[in-house]
């Protein structure tokens, strides 16, 4: 059967094995999908051997997506606006097509799972790394009313604002100034991984607001409790990990899984 693998470093860990089986199963596709530990100094040759040997394609994670898209001999527009690859897709030809299924897997969960349309609604995003970088397009193809950018560090947020602003109405600056609410609240900073919350200001939600924390954890992550507290409905990022998943395995495939139930497995299974 074809063959499929995530590559990172660390690599144990990683969900997507058990993604990508129960998608296969319920879709009745024939695939074999496992785990490859890269060594920090030689993802490129481990990709190439992956390849090489016949593998289909590869998802890649940290720290390795940066390294994928040079890799890749094609990007899509939304892998080359990321400036990063999460899923390889060896084509007819052996070329190699880098493709970054991230932000529509957070675009997907948002709307399809969750039911928060962002058509129309003040977004704001917190933070302006990689994560944020990549959800920028597939966000701004939704066509929010506006989307605003706030990072710690307000240069950064203003920078990527301004690559981003033939796309879509959207502006940057710190986390300090921020003076108006919002529909939708995503936080795409790294602080949820250290246990800690960005800083931010009180009344940030209009009426109604949501808020969803790119990371995901078994018990609510740091943001997604400080939301709650306010009375305000709060999701961490695990149906983005299905969801991006589930693009990646459409992009291989040419079939689209169900995600609800693969969804509410792993949540129970993360206890
Ligand atoms: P990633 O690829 O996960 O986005 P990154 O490129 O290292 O990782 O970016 C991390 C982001 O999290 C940045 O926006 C960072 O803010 P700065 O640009 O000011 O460094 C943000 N971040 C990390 N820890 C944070 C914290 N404790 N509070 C607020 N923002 C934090």
């Amino acid at each position: 059967s074809d063959h499929y693998a995530v590559v990172g470093n660390p690599i144990a860990h990683s969900l997507s094995p058990h993604i990508h089986c129960a998608f296969a199963e319920q879709t009745g596709e024939d695939l074999l999908y496992s785990k490859l530990l890269a060594p920090l100094d030689a993802f490129a040759e481990c990709a190439r051997t992956f390849f090489t040997e016949g593998g289909c394609g590869l998802n890649i994670t940290l720290p390795f997506k940066l390294e994928a898209l040079d890799l890749a001999d094609q990007l899509t527009d939304r892998a080359a606006a990321a400036g990063a690859v999460n899923t390889l897709l060896c084509q007819e030809d052996g070329r190699l097509l880098g493709d970054n299924t991230d932000g529509a897997g957070l675009v997907a969960d948002l709307c399809r799972n969750l039911g928060w349309g962002i058509r129309d609604k003040r977004v704001l995003l917190i933070g302006a790394g990689g994560a944020a970088r990549g959800a920028l397009l597939p966000l701004l193809a939704e066509q929010p009313a506006h989307l605003h950018l706030a990072n710690r560090t307000a240069i950064k947020a203003e920078q990527l604002a301004d690559d981003f602003s033939r796309y879509g109405d959207l502006s940057g600056g710190g986390l300090q100034g921020l003076r108006s609410r919002f529909d939708l609240v995503i936080n795409a900073t790294a602080a949820s991984l250290d246990n800690t919350l960005p800083t931010l200001p009180e009344q940030l939600f209009t009426a109604g607001g949501k808020a969803y924390d790119m990371v995901y954890a078994a018990g609510p992550t740091p943001f997604v409790h400080w939301a709650r507290t306010q009375g305000v409905p709060a999701s961490d990022g695990l149906g983005m990990l299905v969801g991006q998943a589930a693009e990646s395995f459409y992009l291989w495939r040419g079939v689209y899984p169900q995600v609800a139930p693969v969804l509410t497995q792993l949540r129970r299974e993360l206890g």
